[in-house]
C-alpha cells in the first residue's frame, strides 16, 4: 500500500465508498497533464474538447456502454442534475424515490417537484426484500401523475442493490422517465448497465473506479437525450449530445483525461475480477468480525441480512440507538474519526444504525481486525 496509494497509514481507512481513494501512478498521470495545461494554456484549451471525447469513447468501452450514449460530468449529483434540468416534467406531476435515495440527490428531486408545483413520494423498500418485492414497492406506486422514477442501482445509506431492471422495465412500459443514480456501481460492475432500461444513468468514476476526482459519468438513452444539456452553458451548445459535454469552458478537465488511463491501469496492476472478488470477500469477513465484537459486548445479533447484497459494499447493526437520529449517521463519522482515528461511514435506515463498511484492493483483514478490537469496545460505550 505505500508504494502504489497515498493514503497514510492512519487513520484506518474501512470507507472507499464516499470518496475513492486514487493510486498514485493515477495522480502521476493527472499531474502530467496538469503540467501540459499550464506551459501552453491556449494550446491546451483549443485542443481540449478532441480529447475529451476519446476519453469518454474509451470510458463508455470500459462500462460497455454505447459510445453515442455517455457523456463525462464532474460527479454523479452533476448528473442527476443534468437530468432534473433536462427530463420534460409536467406542471403538478410526481417524482417517485425510495427510502434508501442518496439524500443529495433526492433534494434535487423534490426542487424539480417544486418548480412545477408537483410532489415528490417516498416508496419503502425493505431492506431485505428481494428484487421482485423491491421492485413491486416502487412500481405499485405509479400513479397517472407519475412523472419521473429515481431509484439508486446500488443504495448508499444501505449498501444494497436495486431492481433497476425490473423497475425499468415498469418504467418504459408505462411511458415514465427513469433515472438511475449509480454512483458507487462503475467498476464494481463489469457490465453496469446490462439489462437496465433507463433515459438516464448516472455513475462515478472516482468511487469503485479510483479515477482522480471529479469523474463522472452521464449515460442518456432514450427519447429525451437530446434534451440533456450541460449545466454550464458553452461552446459546444449547437452540437448534439453527448459532443455538446466535450466543452465545459475554462474548467480543469485533468481528472477526466486520466480516467481512462487509471481504469486500464488498474487493471493491469491488479485486475477488476481480482478486486472484486477480494474486496467482496474483505468486506464480508470483516463486517462478520466486527458484528462478533459487538455480539461478544451487547449479546445481541448485529449481522445484517440485506436483499441484493453489493460485495464490497456491508453494514453491521450498531447497538442500542447509536446512530439513529436525525443528523447522528454524519456526526458519528466526525467522532469516530476525531476520537478513534478511523474513516468510517454510517447511515440510518427504519430507525436503526449502521456502520457501511467499503472495501477496496488496498485493506487488508488486519484493518477490520483492529477496528474490532479498539473501535467496537468504545462504539458500545457510547451507545
Ligand atoms: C448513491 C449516491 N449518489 C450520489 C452520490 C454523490 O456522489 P458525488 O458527490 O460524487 O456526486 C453518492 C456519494 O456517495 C452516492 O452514494
Amino acid at each position: 500500500m505505500d508504494a502504489d496509494w497515498p493514503l497514510s497509514p492512519t487513520p484506518l481507512h474501512l470507507n472507499h465508498g464516499s470518496f475513492g481513494a486514487v493510486p498514485r501512478f493515477a495522480l502521476d498521470l493527472q499531474a502530467a497533464l496538469r503540467d501540459e495545461m499550464e506551459a501552453a494554456p491556449v494550446r491546451w484549451f483549443a485542443g481540449l474538447p478532441d480529447r475529451i471525447a476519446t476519453a469518454r469513447l474509451d470510458v463508455a468501452r470500459f462500462l460497455h456502454a454505447d459510445p453515442d450514449s455517455l457523456a463525462l460530468v464532474p460527479n454523479a449529483s452533476g448528473g442527476a442534475s443534468v437530468a432534473f434540468a433536462g427530463l420534460p416534467f409536467p406542471h403538478g406531476g410526481e417524482i417517485i424515490v425510495t427510502d434508501h435515495g442518496y439524500g443529495a440527490v433526492t433534494m434535487g428531486a423534490e426542487r424539480l417537484a417544486r418548480r412545477h408545483h408537483g410532489s415528490v413520494r417516498t416508496v419503502h423498500v425493505p431492506l431485505d426484500a428481494g428484487p421482485s418485492e423491491a421492485a413491486e414497492a416502487v412500481t405499485g406506486a405509479i400513479t397517472a401523475r407519475t412523472a419521473l422514477i429515481v431509484a439508486d442501482h446500488l443504495t448508499s445509506p444501505t449498501a444494497r442493490f436495486l431492481p433497476v431492471d425490473l423497475i425499468g422495465r415498469a418504467a418504459r412500459e408505462h411511458g415514465i422517465p427513469f433515472l438511475v443514480d449509480g454512483a458507487h456501481v462503475p467498476a464494481l460492475l463489469d457490465d453496469p448497465l446490462a439489462g437496465v432500461e433507463c433515459d438516464v444513468w448516472v455513475g462515478n468514476l472516482h468511487k469503485f473506479g479510483c479515477a482522480p476526482r471529479s469523474t463522472g459519468v452521464l449515460i442518456a438513452r432514450g427519447p429525451h437525450t437530446q434534451a440533456l444539456w450541460p449545466l454550464i452553458d458553452s461552446w459546444g451548445a449547437p452540437l448534439p449530445y453527448p459532443r455538446r459535454f466535450d466543452v465545459q469552458g475554462t474548467l480543469d478537465v485533468t481528472a477526466h483525461l486520466a480516467a481512462p488511463a487509471t481504469l486500464t491501469g488498474i487493471d493491469t496492476r491488479w485486475g477488476w475480477a481480482g478486486i472484486r472478488a477480494r474486496a467482496s470477500a474483505l468486506a464480508g469477513t470483516g463486517a462478520a468480525v466486527i458484528a462478533e465484537a459487538f455480539t461478544a459486548i451487547t449479546g445481541e445479533d448485529h449481522t445484517v441480512r440485506v436483499g441484493m447484497p453489493a460485495g464490497p459494499m456491508r453494514l453491521v447493526r450498531l447497538p442500542g440507538t447509536l446512530g439513529t437520529g436525525p443528523g447522528a449517521p454524519d456526526a458519528l463519522r466526525a467522532r469516530v474519526l476525531d476520537e478513534l482515528d478511523a474513516e468510517c461511514a454510517f447511515g440510518r435506515f427504519g430507525g436503526v444504525g449502521y456502520l457501511r463498511l467499503s472495501a477496496h484492493v488496498y485493506n487488508t483483514a488486519a484493518d477490520y481486525e483492529e477496528f474490532a478490537a479498539r473501535c467496537v469496545p468504545v462504539l458500545a460505550g457510547w451507545a
